[in-house]
């Protein structure tokens, strides 16, 4: 597949490249975080790159951007001196870097530079597993790349020949480049619109047995993957390593006494997600749509969770959840609080019926939640009446199938059923 522009030199073997992460803190701008997480941030995305060796991570407070450098003189000095004792090869900036910044800084430090946007690709494309995730990723590196065509693009150059791309004569080197993109996108669009055709076979195929969706979603590292296993049994890779799950992962289970639902986990959540990537995203969240329930499970321990979970709100927002989808705020980690803080968050959590306190690790309040969730769905449940003949032998095995019956008395004409159903499995029914 087609990377973004920075390629790990593993020519030698296990050897790692050494990196350095720098946080521009702009003083003027309006958006500027608190810069110590947002740097411990930074350190962990880039921890989650493979063969890379973070040597130090540092915040650069700057009055304002300079338009050719990024940074200042005397910073662009100071700086460099570090990376040339270090031998740093990897320079990672928390930030918007534009392509002209990243040529002049990259020549002056003489390292490889990649800006938050060109990580975070990194990342996904390292991660994505499903053939619609590497797809998506594949797509929104591409946009991203097409954005920044000031200089030449050395991967592109050695994907020439394997494209079949023929320049014509007289064109630049930035439209024929821009040219082969576009060709490539428009290539992988098509077989992005097949896979999700498929996948919404998948969908219509599952919505004959209408079980109830549960989504987890929540910010990066927040615990999903722990939780749904947990649940589940299942054994999805559960690393302290950002965006670990990409690809939405969807098993069904059984609540303890209460329904089977389909759980599903969602890629992770983090601010300032590049916009290319929200885009390409969208379609890997859209279980999250079609969710009944959403379970938002957020790191209660973490020190910036409450601007977390205003970002992930936002996304949902904007994602269009509907807002009368039944939302629990899922505080987890609560086995990393002090005993104070974690029962302020347990009394919390009994007051207010949408918050459920748990440990995803320890175990505690997963039964409680489980219970939670069968309720919701319970409360979404109505009661009917049927009367089938003896000729509807098939229908009254779906009937029990789905789990739906909680009557039955055999008639002369043949049963009378008492069910309790959601809408959909009442509407699958009437199609039956
Ligand atoms: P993404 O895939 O990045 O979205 O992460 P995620 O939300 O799926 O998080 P994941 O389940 O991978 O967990 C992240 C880290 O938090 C792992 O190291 C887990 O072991 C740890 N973790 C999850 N839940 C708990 C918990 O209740 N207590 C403690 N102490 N650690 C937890």
């Amino acid at each position: 597949m087609s990377k973004p522009d920075f390629q790990i030199d593993e020519t030698d073997g296990p050897a790692l490249t050494r990196a350095w992460v720098l946080h521009p803190d702009i003083k003027n701008d309006n958006s500027r975080r608190d810069p110590g997480p947002a740097l411990a941030e930074a350190a962990a995305l880039a921890e989650a790159l493979p063969n890379l060796e973070l040597i130090g991570a540092d915040v650069v407070p700057l009055r304002a951007v300079s338009a050719g450098h990024l940074f200042g003189k005397g910073k662009i000095e100071e700086i460099g001196k570090i990376l040339h004792d270090e031998e740093i090869k990897l320079v990672l900036v928390d930030g918007p870097v534009t392509p002209v910044q990243q040529r002049n800084l990259e020549k002056v430090w003489k390292v490889k530079l990649l800006d938050r946007t060109g990580l975070i690709l990194e990342i996904f494309s390292d991660r994505a597993a499903t053939r619609e995730g590497v797809l998506q990723v594949e797509m929104a590196a591409l946009n991203y790349q097409r954005t920044r065509l000031v200089r030449a693009w050395t991967h592109l150059e050695r994907q020439r020949g394997g494209l079949g791309f023929v320049g014509g004569p007289g064109e630049t080197q930035i439209e024929s480049d821009r040219r082969a993109i576009d060709e490539q996108l428009v290539r992988l669009r098509r077989q992005l619109e097949k896979v999700v055709k498929t996948r919404a076979l998948h969908r219509a195929a599952r919505a004959k047995v209408p079980y109830p969706i549960v989504a987890l979603v929540g910010y990066t590292n927040a615990g999903k993957s722990t939780l749904f296993n947990r649940l589940t049994g299942a054994d999805v890779l559960v690393k302290d390593m950002l965006f670990a799950t990409l690809d939405p992962t969807m098993r069904s289970l059984e609540l303890l006494d209460g329904p089977e639902i389909i759980l599903s986990d969602t890629v992770g959540f983090i601010s300032d997600l590049p916009t290319e990537l929200v885009a390409a995203f969208r379609a890997t969240l859209e279980e999250v749509l079609a969710a009944d329930i959403v379970l938002h499970v957020r790191d209660i321990s973490h020190a910036e969770t409450e601007e977390q979970a205003r970002d992930v709100r936002e996304i949902l927002a904007s994602l269009g959840v509907p807002p009368e989808t039944k939302t629990f705020e899922v505080w987890n980690k609560l086995d990393l609080l002090p005993d104070d803080k974690a029962e302020a968050m347990r009394e919390r959590a009994v007051r207010d019926e949408s918050v459920l306190a748990i440990s995803a690790i320890s175990g505690e309040g997963l039964e409680v939640l489980q219970n939670a969730v069968a309720e919701a769905l319970q409360g979404a449940l109505r009661t009917g009446e049927l009367t089938l003949g003896f000729a509807d032998g098939r229908k009254r095995a779906w009937l029990f199938a789905q789990d739906v019956v909680v009557h039955e008395e055999q008639t002369e004409e043949g049963f009378a059923l008492e069910v309790r159903w959601s809408a959909e499995v009442e509407a699958a029914y009437q199609r039956l």
